[in-house]
């Protein structure tokens, strides 16, 4: 761990020396733990929590503040989305079919290390990762050892945008493994992640997996779902100030786990090819309602394509899938009659995406 000079000398001073010296060191790392939680720098918090546990031979104790620093930096959804079957089975299947011998991987994302694992068992030569969390990082590096291929994947603890070849990567990669995708497919900066890795890091007929990926839109009503966003009146009080804290964009959430109506099909509103630049894109579509009815939120999911007929989707119908829905409620009820087709605009900027009538969502570019 660096210490700031300010921090080595609190510990030299607190440093027992003797035994007229009582100052504890683990006190002073933990006070400074604390104070790195207090200002949200929570790497720095493990590390401090982690050396005052290294300093004491009953590390035991710290456990409950590591584990802190490690909640704030690791999201709870790892663990679902490592136990979802069904993509750990996709991508196994298509990383199968795509990765090959001589093969340099490139895996974005290291997270626990399954995909660069999966590559490895798949016969890549070499498989280089990334990951932007530190202590996600040296915890994929450890699970890559006890799985016997530390002599072919290289764990890498940096975003990939700061990843050079010549210095990270022997070369160009051949192959390119990732899963950085949220529920509406753009939200964990894919795009820019994709771009520079295929300006920097791939060859120039690298195969990237996945493939392309499609989002689908699909009106509903549900009071249910718009008052997860919205607040009017409560016990006889205005809260209607509170709707300029609603959140504009989609948040993710379960569809069937409320009362729900859809009033229209399922409509394809985006189609990405991650083999090309995605630049911010905003499409006006038409739609005929089956229902009649007031839409509150449009439910949007993907479809990814691994490889050849290898595919991922987080649809409602989809219930193994660790992904939710994205749920986006509309500012006011959309009164949406049978049979008269009506416009819509769809936009995403490369991260966001909105979904609504025209007056709701921006002409070119959601920023
Ligand atoms: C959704 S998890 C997937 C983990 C693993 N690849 C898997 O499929 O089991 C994505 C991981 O990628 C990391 N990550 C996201 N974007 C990254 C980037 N551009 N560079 C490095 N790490 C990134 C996140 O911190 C997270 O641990």
């Amino acid at each position: 761990m660096n210490l700031t000079a300010t921090e080595s000398t609190h510990l030299d001073l607190l440093t027992p020396r003797g035994p007229a010296d009582s100052a504890d060191p683990c006190q002073t790392l933990l006070a400074l733990g604390e104070e790195a939680m207090a200002q949200r720098q929570y790497e720095r918090a493990y590390d401090l929590f982690s050396s005052a546990a290294r300093f004491d031979a009953g590390a035991h104790r710290f456990r409950r503040e590591i584990n802190r620093a490690v909640r704030a930096l690791v999201p709870r959804w790892h663990f679902g989305m490592m136990n979802d079957a069904e993509r750990n089975q996709a991508y196994a299947k298509a990383i199968q079919q795509v990765v090959g011998e001589d093969h340099l991987v490139l895996d974005i994302g290291t997270g626990a290390g399954l995909l660069s694992l999966l590559a490895a068992r798949s016969g890549a030569s070499r498989v280089v990762t990334c990951e932007a969390v530190d202590v996600v990082a040296s915890t994929a590096r450890e699970i890559v050892k006890q799985n016997g291929y530390a002599d072919v994947v290289t764990v890498v603890s940096s975003l990939s945008t700061d990843l050079r070849v010549g210095v990270d990567l022997p070369r160009r990669a051949d192959v390119l493994v990732t899963e950085i995708f949220d529920c509406a497919l753009l939200g964990e900066f894919v795009v820019p992640a994709l771009a520079h890795a295929r300006r920097e890091l791939l060859t120039p007929d690298a195969v990237i997996l996945p493939r392309s990926g499609r989002l689908f839109a699909q009106f509903v009503e549900s009071p249910e779902l718009h008052s997860l966003n919205h607040v009017g009146e409560v016990d006889g009080f205005d809260f209607r100030p509170f709707a300029s804290l609603t959140s504009l964009e989609y948040f993710s959430t379960t569809l069937s786990n409320y009362r729900h109506r859809p009033l229209t099909e399922p409509v394809e509103i985006f189609r990405f090819d991650f083999a090309q630049d995605i630049e911010p894109t905003t499409h006006h579509m038409d739609i005929t309602p089956r229902e009649s009815g007031s839409a509150h939120a449009v439910v949007m999911w993907f479809e990814l394509d691994l490889a050849e007929g290898v595919t991922l989707s987080n649809s409602p119908s989809d219930t193994g899938s660790h992904w939710k829905q994205a749920i986006q409620t509309l500012p006011e009820p959309w009164r949406l009659e049978k049979d008269s087709p009506l416009g819509f605009r769809a936009a995403h900027d490369g991260q966001r995406v909105l979904v609504g009538p025209a007056h709701a969502v921006p002409h070119t570019r959601v920023r």
